[in-house]
């Protein structure tokens, strides 16, 4: 990203009433461990080099004004902090709203308004985080110019809430973990019951991780996220409630094979498997990187997608084609559908020397298929969220 020409941008747009600052949120892809946080399963993440970036200057009144360089069309948009309530209408800026509106509600004084310009480059709606990763860009903005001395898991723990109080999704905290606590070179095993983590070295060789946007854009997603919450939840209770564990993470295959047969519901039933089974599969798979077993580490991603399809029912004809053509590629370790489902990316590892053909190949033989093209991206694995020299 050209740091200059935001900042250009930015004198254009606002008149910056006081010292202008920088801050970048990354985005996320999930490495394995899909539908499980909620549970307080284990998840693998890692934060990549697509991000949000933000420019920010206090003002001297009540003002809250938004730009956003990907949505220009919307021009600068007007709040106040004083008026926090949600409008449908309010579209990207009610993040801002929301994340101003769960500070002021916890008690941490946000007294004067802001000017903000912001501009990703995170596909938007594809399960990459766009979203945690505005959330959490603007909670390192407003902590630092607020000075509100909040810790990284505190701004991890009000972003989340925002999402499932202001915007009303159910989503758990992996994404504004990851967001907020990305590290070079590693992935993140996440704790979810235990809001802990440990960061795992990711040496893939020579291979990459390669993220594929189906550009199908997610349907009903929200909706649909929270129906499977529901279901997944009451199947495990009745799990838990037979068994002698405490936590969903401390479940095993054997638990689900005596007390599965107790959901009635064989939806619910296959949901109650799906997180168990994924649960096992993340630790395997941590297992599988710290011993240096790629190949196993790929099959695990490769299982996961199968359970995500099959038992969790999440995916989509788009994302089950992509993941079809991975495996059947040489040269590729594994490939499973990430983030939310319902459309949306695959995240694949494939071998660096094959990457050429490889994009060639899928984009042809989907365009075929569907009408339209994917987009390909490799991704590296980069920091979490962070203030950015204004300088450079
Ligand atoms: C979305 C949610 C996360 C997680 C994933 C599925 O990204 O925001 O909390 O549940 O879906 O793994």
């Amino acid at each position: 990203m050209n740091i200059k020409k935001l900042v250009k941008e930015y004198k254009e747009v606002f008149n910056a009433h006081s010292e202008i600052k920088g801050y970048f949120a990354p985005g996320r892809v999930n490495l394995i461990g899909g539908h499980v946080d909620y549970h307080g399963g284990f998840v693998l993440p890692c934060a990549i080099n697509y991000g949000t970036y933000m420019i920010i200057s206090k003002r001297n009144d009540q003002l809250m004004n938004g730009y956003s360089m990907n949505f220009t069309e919307q021009g600068v948009i007007k709040g106040n902090i004083d008026h926090l309530e949600r409008n449908l209408s309010d579209d990207w800026f009610s993040y801002v709203k929301g994340i101003v509106k769960m500070l002021v509600d916890k008690g941490y004084s946000i007294d004067k308004g802001f000017d903000l310009l912001l501009n990703g480059n995170i596909p938007n709606g594809a399960g990459l985080s766009s979203s945690a990763s505005l959330e959490i860009v603007l909670l390192e903005g407003l902590n630092d110019l607020f000075n509100l001395n909040l810790s990284t898991k505190e701004m991890v723990l009000i972003a989340q809430s925002v999402e499932n109080d202001y915007i009303g999704v159910n989503c758990g905290i992996m994404d504004q973990y990851a967001v907020a606590f990305g590290k070079d070179n590693n992935a993140i095993l996440l704790d979810c019951e235990k809001i802990e983590h440990e960061y795992v070295p990711l040496d893939l060789k020579d291979n990459k991780i390669l993220i594929i946007n189906s550009n199908k854009q997610r349907k009903l997603s929200e909706s649909k996220y929270n129906e499977r919450r529901t279901e997944s939840t009451s199947a495990l209770d009745t799990i838990l409630e037979k068994s002698d564990k405490t936590f969903v993470n401390q479940l095993t295959e054997k638990d689900y094979l005596s007390f599965g047969n107790l959901i009635k519901n064989e939806t619910n039933r296959k949901r109650a498997k799906h997180v168990i089974t994924e649960n096992l599969r993340t630790k395997k798979a941590h297992d599988a990187l710290i011993n240096d077993n790629l190949i196993e580490f790929g099959q695990c991603i490769n299982e996961s997608h199968i359970s995500l399809k099959e038992d969790y029912e999440v995916s989509s004809k788009e994302l089950d084609f992509i993941v079809e053509f991975v495996r059947e590629f040489k040269g590729s370790l594994g490939a499973r559908m990430t983030g939310a489902g319902f459309g949306g990316c695959v995240v694949s590892i494939v071998n660096d020397a094959v990457i050429e053909d490889f994009t060639n190949e899928l984009t042809i033989i989907y365009t075929k298929k569907f009408g339209y093209k994917p987009s390909i991206y490799i991704a590296d694995v980069g920091n979490g969220s962070n203030k950015i020299d204004l300088e450079k």
